[in-house]
């Protein structure tokens, strides 16, 4: 789509996420010609550094996160000139008369709180008192958003004192994922699916999230957070979303996530049993999670498990299995969809029973998988096998058409002011409503997680809680 000029202000603008996602992100949309000059990226952050200073750091972060074929500068150079730098204090006076003087007329503003929620308050002002927001400057931020509803209900009334909601991007960079939008285009671009999307058809539902990395290096944050806070609030909780919620009569901000709100308020309290805690111990070489983070008595959870029901005619009946951990077996993020079996087999007892299953990978290899029923080859008699119909998106798709990085789809969509993929308030408060009295179940009960051996599938009454069901999980591999 077509991208009008705009000026980028990135607080945080020397931070980690800055490096790693922001700026390789923008470059590439900058490859793809969707940053037209005179559009800029301005850096804002305490660090005392000129532009011709920043832009090094900059050559440097993009050369390490995104390939660039050999000798091939032109791009990045031509990139770093749209880049300027302003020293500038959250808290204080220092750099906001600069900041503001750099300001142009006639552009899309959009500030990006690259930055601990900490600062929210200070930014929030600082641009109201220095008048560098217009009615429809975007105000970008990141999670965590609040540690639970009070924290987020707080954030969200600094933002709401300063901005409109319509001004402000609450990013979950698992919705800038190319398969999680084609989760939507699955079900609501085709007749196949949708009329079978019910709890008449479909058995359960599994969303699994593994990743292998541990927790080093974010040790304070995430010791804090656990994996409750850390993915499934956010991340598994978008993903459910999309999968449960009613078709929205239009692809828009505020249809699509009427929908998706619907589906959180619609979510049962989750059952002490159906909810199981893991922690990662050492394995091959590398430290537990209580190493990592330096608590021998840490009680917050790398890993999480649990059985949950949506309270609607839709799903009245579906169980929803979610899962997500650090140190697992491999990084697998997936969406499987278990349809009932056939109600009668024609064939009899020794044919088989099977049934059909569609898997959405997320990643690495992002596809969609559905499992058909067919009969097995050979003479004797009738037996039945299944067989997937697999399509791997490189392989359909051809291999240059590899998906672009969460980060680029959000950061033009803001630019673009498309709310579509960004959270609403009363989303991430709603998220938090269901997942606070969880959380302080377990507090209260002094809950210990269950250590499991890193690069394993955690600990075993995750497996437990499908077994009980007479269900298993759907491997990671
Ligand atoms: C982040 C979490 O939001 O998502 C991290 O804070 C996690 O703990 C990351 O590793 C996973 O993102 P992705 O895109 O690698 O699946």
């Amino acid at each position: 789509g077509l991208v009008g000029i705009f000026d980028l202000v990135v607080f945080g603008g020397t931070g980690d996420l800055a490096r790693r996602k922001i700026l390789p992100a923008l470059f590439k949309r900058f490859c793809a010609g969707q940053m037209p000059k005179p559009s800029r990226l301005i850096g804002a952050a305490r660090t005392d550094m000129d532009t011709e200073a920043y832009r090094a750091f900059v050559r440097i972060a993009i050369k390490e996160f995104v390939d660039i074929p050999d000798g091939d500068d032109a791009a990045l150079e031509a990139f770093l000139a749209q880049l300027e730098y302003v020293v500038l204090d959250a808290r204080g006076d220092t750099g906001w008369a600069t900041l503001q003087g750099m300001m142009a007329p006639d552009r899309v503003r959009a500030f990006y709180f690259s930055v601990g929620p900490g600062l929210f308050e200070d930014l929030a002002c600082k641009l109201h008192q220095w008048n560098l927001t217009e009615d429809d400057s975007r105000i970008v931020v990141e999670k965590p958003f609040g540690r639970d509803l009070e924290t987020a209900q707080e954030l969200n009334a600094i933002l709401a004192a300063h901005f409109h909601e319509s001004q402000i991007y609450r990013i979950d960079h698992y919705l800038g994922k190319e398969t999680v939008q084609n989760l939507m285009a699955v079900r609501f671009g085709n007749m196949l699916f949708e009329p079978l999307w019910n709890s008449q058809y479909i058995d359960h539902i599994q969303i699994t999230v593994a990743e292998t990395v541990g927790v080093a290096g974010r040790d304070v944050y995430y010791e804090r957070a656990g994996a409750m806070r850390d993915m499934v609030q956010n991340h598994l909780m978008q993903l459910l979303c999309l999968i449960a919620m009613e078709p929205p009569a239009k692809f828009e901000p505020d249809a699509v996530r009427d929908e998706k709100l619907k589906v959180i308020r619609a979510l049962d309290p989750v059952e002490p049993h159906h909810i199981v805690r893991g922690q990662y111990t050492s394995a091959d070489g590398v430290a537990s999670y209580r190493e990592d983070v330096g608590n021998d008595r840490s009680k917050t959870e790398s890993f999480m498990a649990l059985k949950c029901h949506l309270s609607n005619w839709r799903w009245a009946g579906t169980p929803f299995y979610l899962r997500t951990g650090k140190r697992m077996e491999v990084r697998n993020s997936k969406i499987t969809v278990v349809f009932k079996d056939a109600p009668h087999s024609i064939f009899g007892p020794e044919a088989g029973r099977h049934n059909n299953e569609l898997t959405i990978v997320l990643q690495p290899n992002e596809g969609i998988t559905l499992d058909v029923t067919i009969k097995e080859p050979g003479q004797g008699g009738m037996r039945l096998m299944d067989v997937p119909l697999d399509m791997s998106f490189a392989e359909a798709l051809g291999e240059g058409s590899h998906a672009p990085d969460a980060y680029e789809r959000l950061i033009m969509d803001v630019i673009r002011g498309n709310q579509t993929l960004f959270m609403r308030n009363d989303e991430v408060e709603a998220a938090w409503a269901w997942t606070d009295p969880l959380i302080r179940g377990w507090e209260s009960r002094g809950d210990v997680p269950k250590p499991y051996d890193s690069f394993t599938t955690g600990p075993d009454g995750a497996a437990q809680l499908l077994r009980r069901d007479g269900r298993e999980w759907r491997g990671l591999l």
